[in-house]
């Protein structure tokens, strides 16, 4: 059988390839001028702005438009009607871009209060009295898992349709699609 031995030319061929690619040179050198360890993003005390071009903008753009093809929704204009709708305010924690972002307490605080301004990301959608968010409410907050995603936010949005808020959110179009709560299945 000639196979075994194609088999193992093969290999030996490809292997040290594919082992100089997993294993790191042990002596390499830092690039010039970037010798120092990169500080966490937790502890960088970048400005609320910065933390949202490098933490989320990714996905919900610099603007918060967010992207319907990547299931992203527009939290421009939209997203401080979570604030009008019971387990709204705790949902915006809980999304696991917020909850498991590399950003501290405090951090988070700042930027869930930076986007839920009237002047802000979330616009006109703001309800009238709004209560920033404190370090430790984040934290008591973060903690606990968000389980079933898609259900939740269908919900929450089910509780602004009775609301008669309308559902902007880039993700649905309530008035051809009477079930905006499968906008994100
Ligand atoms: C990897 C892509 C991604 C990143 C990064 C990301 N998000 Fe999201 N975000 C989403 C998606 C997708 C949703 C819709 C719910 C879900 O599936 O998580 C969402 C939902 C949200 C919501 C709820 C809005 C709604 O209409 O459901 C808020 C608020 C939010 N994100 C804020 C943030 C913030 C602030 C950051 C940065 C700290 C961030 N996200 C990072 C993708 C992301």
């Amino acid at each position: 059988m000639r196979l075994p031995l194609i088999i193992a030319l093969a290999s030996a061929m490809v292997l040290p390839q594919a082992m100089a690619r997993a294993i790191p040179d042990p002596n390499q050198k830092h690039a010039p001028g970037n010798e120092a360890p990169q500080k966490p993003i937790s502890q960088a005390g970048y400005s609320t702005p910065v933390n949202y071009q490098l933490q989320c903008a990714g996905c919900h753009l610099s603007d918060g438009t967010g992207s319907k093809a990547n299931d992203t929704p527009k939290m421009k204009g939209f997203v401080g009607n979570f604030l009008k709708v019971e387990g709204g305010r705790e949902f915006l924690v809980r999304v696991p871009g917020m909850s498991q972002s590399a950003l501290n307490n405090a951090q988070l605080a700042d930027l869930l209060n930076w986007l839920l301004d009237k002047n802000g990301m979330a616009g006109a959608s703001m309800p009238e009295h709004y209560q920033p968010y404190t370090e430790e409410e984040v934290a008591r907050i973060r903690k606990a898992s968000l389980l079933n995603l898609p259900d939740v936010r269908a919900g929450l949005i089910h509780q602004m349709v009775e609301q008669s808020i309308e559902i902007d959110d880039g993700m649905a179009h309530p008035s051809s699609d009477p079930t905006p709560q499968g906008s994100l299945k």
